[in-house]
């Protein structure tokens, strides 16, 4: 079986959280403010506040730039439910907004487009890898409003020339198990602002200032050992985007023009790390009229893993609103009827590419 996700762990790993477990310090101690600041360096940020997840990540960003009870943010239909339930968190509302049926992200230009007086903050999310267009920034931010960046599927990629993370106000980064880095669990807040920074240090701790608890906080610390492991995983970050960034290049040749099969694409400013490569299947015009989910089970006849990311944009979510909101976001509908996601993690031979392509050449009939 060619699995769809297999997490890139090797013996440096291992040996550095043995290492932390032999040291007695679990948690808050220097292997921790090594991976901030090595990540900071690597983005080219001020600040990295490392977390015990993506979730928290973006939690704090939108507590850090100011989102509360009542406040309007803005975001994308088509991401994981964290994306927007830290909104919920925040006691703040959800309004999405359509994506492109091209990046199946949602651009700062379409977020300013949408905006209204009572929204407080953007979350742009990096979906699947692909960082979003930043084009609208300038727009948003004369409008006082705030823009987090959910980049948690989007680690090494760049935006003209420079890695995500350092152009809007904070970016959040997931380390989940299936993540391009891999902690297992894990995350961490990005910004050049000193005080969303320090607003994001005193949420992952209790709101503690000193002595006192001055402020609403949580506990979203990371533990010593996971940080370990993300500093083996920041050494081979840029072996890890290469080697996804080959086996997409290699789908892109192979699978041009089938017919009813729509790839990845990714603007000249920007370096996709490729998290999940995500095809599109349009039943009505495969060879063998096969649509996304036929596809997949002949996927799976033939040994080869594939996943859907996602099925149910958020707004049909029971979360979000549910059944009732049909049709609100067509082209979020569309994309999610139709989207499949390939294997493309580092550990691919490139027998394991040509029996993908084969595999799926063959299950849409071409
Ligand atoms: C787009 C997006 N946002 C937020 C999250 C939340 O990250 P975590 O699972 O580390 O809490 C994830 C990953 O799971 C994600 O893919």
């Amino acid at each position: 079986m060619i699995e769809l996700i297999v997490p890139n762990l090797g013996e440096e790993e291992i040996a550095a959280a043995i290492d932390v477990l032999r040291s007695r310090q679990l948690s808050q101690g220097a292997v921790g403010a090594s991976f901030e600041s090595e990540f900071a360096k690597l983005l080219g940020v001020r600040h990295v506040v490392a977390v015990n997840s993506g979730t928290a990540a973006v939690h704090c960003a939108l507590k850090a730039v100011g989102v509360g009870e009542g406040d309007e943010v803005l975001t994308t239909p088509f991401t994981f439910a964290a994306t927007a339930s830290t909104v919920l968190m925040q006691r703040a509302k959800v309004r999405f907004v359509d994506i492109d049926p091209r990046t199946y992200n949602v651009d700062l230009a379409s977020y300013a487009a949408a905006a209204t007086p009572a929204t407080k903050a953007v979350i742009a999310v990096d979906l699947f890898g692909l960082p979003c267009d930043c084009a609208g920034a300038d727009t948003l931010r004369s409008r006082g409003i705030a823009i987090v960046e959910d980049a948690c599927q989007a680690i090494g990629s760049e935006r003209d020339g420079k890695p995500v993370g350092a152009e809007c106000d904070a970016a959040a980064f997931s380390f989940y198990a299936t993540k391009n880095l891999v902690m297992g669990e894990g995350g961490a807040l990005a910004t050049n602002d000193d005080a969303i920074a320090d607003s994001a240090r005193r949420f992952r701790q209790h709101g503690q200032v000193g002595d006192e608890f001055a402020e609403l906080g949580y506990n979203y610390r990371l533990t010593e050992v996971l940080a370990a492991i993300g500093r083996a995983q920041l050494n081979r970050l840029n072996a890890i985007t290469q080697a996804r960034r080959a086996n997409a290049a290699f789908y892109d040749e192979q699978l041009a023009g089938v017919p009813g099969v729509t790839l990845p694409c990714a603007p000249g400013n920007a370096v996709h790390v490729y998290h999940h490569y995500a095809v599109l299947i349009d039943r009505a015009a495969t060879p063998n009229r096969r649509g996304r989910d036929e596809v997949r089970s002949a996927l799976a006849e033939k040994g080869v893993g594939s996943g859907v990311y996602y099925r149910k944009p958020l707004h049909l979510q029971p979360l979000f609103g549910g059944p009732q909101r049909a049709g609100e976001f067509p082209v979020a509908e569309r994309i999610a009827a139709q989207v499949l996601s390939l294997p493309v993690h580092p550990h691919l031979s490139q027998a394991d590419r040509a029996r993908v392509v084969s595999a799926f050449k063959s299950a849409v009939g071409a």
